[in-house]
């Protein structure tokens, strides 16, 4: 081991769950403890400057940041549904105006269904397999809810309406809810499913209320910026002074499918390529050539002896993971510092040292590593154990601990 690793309970936040501080908008795969990142910053005495989250998922490192005075900040993502999170949960919007289109999309829904009708005027929404994910009536009643949310002209207010959509669409769907892929429920299940489309919306929509009043907009005074965009971290003229970051761990096929999780809320909000978005993320397309550089390489080459495939997908996250770093590392300000928390998954019953990864290629682009705290996971919302080897009934603990690593940028690698 290159970098050094100390074991810091201090961020274990046991018993702590995402909800213990901030409540999430919506749900999300592998979601960051806000909590760890607010102790690192403070810990790190960082309280002011620009930072910036290059895969910022439903946005946590935002929720951090603010928790510590920082104001100015720039998101990223490939996936739609965390964008549309992160842009609700940091947008101030007054509290005012969302109750009166509260009560104006309920009267203007109840006044619609009272005429029998109104009820086949609306254009089937243009998702895939439709009638195998949702019965006749939820896809009427999801439509008709949709096309009310579309005639709010403001894009904010529009936005936040569309967060219970998203939710309502997952919960009156036919796929099993505790799952992140995409699975049926069982025959027996369907038959006993009717689920109250819009009694489920409008008691999310007061969820969502509830949370976004008492937990964000008191934090969103005027000088609050929160960029985010749906797109591949680019370069831009802005600099960073923090990056804080939890990047995913593998590819979205064999860790987390995010797409997948997402692939009915983008669908029925516009998103004609959701289900393109996993092969678009870290990892998706397999690499034609193993990685055979660095501190990553042995642990690829052990893959590589069990199974050639699996090592070249490895191989291609690695790959995608270096790229995107290079691109990150020249953005950042010199003193300026990364945080990235990630944990070493297993394949083929090999770990993967990713935070020794990550720490390497920061090195390699102009920064100093400066700490690696160790802490153990306990509530991430994600599995913690499969099934690496692929033998059905032997399954190992993938992720106990989760890594942050934290590196300090002091050369412009452009300029030398
Ligand atoms: C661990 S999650 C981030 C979770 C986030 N910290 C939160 O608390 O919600 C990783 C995110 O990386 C995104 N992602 C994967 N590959 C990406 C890429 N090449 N560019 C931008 N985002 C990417 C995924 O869509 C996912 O939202």
């Amino acid at each position: 081991m290159k970098y050094n690793i100390i074991r810091n309970e201090k961020y274990d936040f046991l018993g702590q769950s995402y909800s213990s501080s901030y409540p999430n908008l919506h749900k999300y795969p592998a979601t960051m403890l806000p909590q760890i990142g607010s102790a690192i910053l403070k810990e790190l005495n960082i309280s002011k400057g620009t930072l910036l989250d290059p895969y910022c998922g439903s946005g946590s490192s935002f929720t951090s940041a603010l928790e510590c005075g920082i104001t100015q900040m720039y998101g990223f993502d490939i996936n739609p549904l965390a964008i549309l999170i992160s842009k609700v949960k940091f947008t101030k919007i007054p509290l005012k105006i969302l109750l009166q289109t509260k009560v104006n999309l309920r009267d203007e829904i109840y006044e619609f269904v009272k005429d029998e009708t109104n009820l086949n005027k609306l254009a089937k929404p243009n998702i895939t397999n439709i009638d195998f994910w949702f019965s006749k009536e939820v896809i009427q009643n999801l439509n008709i809810i949709k096309h009310f949310i579309y005639q709010i002209h403001d894009e904010n207010l529009q936005r936040f309406f569309l967060i219970p959509f998203s939710e309502t669409v997952r919960e009156c769907s036919f796929t099993r809810n505790s799952e992140f892929k995409l699975y049926k429920m069982k025959p027996d299940d369907i038959l006993n499913f009717n689920p109250d489309v819009f009694g489920i919306y409008f008691k999310r929509l007061n969820d969502t209320l509830s949370i976004y009043s008492r937990f964000y907009y008191p934090k969103l005074s005027d000088n609050v910026k929160v960029d985010v965009q749906y797109s591949k971290f680019q370069p831009t003229k802005d600099e960073f002074d923090i990056v804080l970051t939890s990047p995913p761990y593998g590819d979205s096929r064999t860790t987390v499918a995010y797409g997948q999780f997402s692939t009915l809320s983008n669908e029925w909000t516009g998103i004609d390529y959701a289900r393109k978005i996993d092969g678009m993320l870290m990892g998706g397309i397999k690499s034609k050539y193993l990685l055979s550089k660095g501190l990553i390489s042995d642990s690829i080459a052990a893959i590589y002896k069990e199974d050639n495939n699996r090592a070249l997908e490895v191989s291609s996250f690695y790959n995608d993971l270096a790229a995107s770093i290079v691109k990150v590392a020249q953005t950042v300000k010199i003193g300026g510092k990364i945080i990235y928390i990630v944990g070493n998954r297993i394949v083929k019953n090999v770990q993967l040292p990713t935070d020794q990864f990550i720490a390497e290629k920061f090195e390699e682009n102009g920064f100093k590593h400066l700490i690696t705290y160790e802490r153990a996971l306990s509530s991430k919302a994600m599995p913690s154990k499969n099934s690496p080897s692929n033998k059905t009934g032997i399954t190992v603990n993938t992720m106990l601990f989760e890594y942050i690593v934290v590196c300090e940028k002091t050369t412009d690698i452009i300029n030398k």
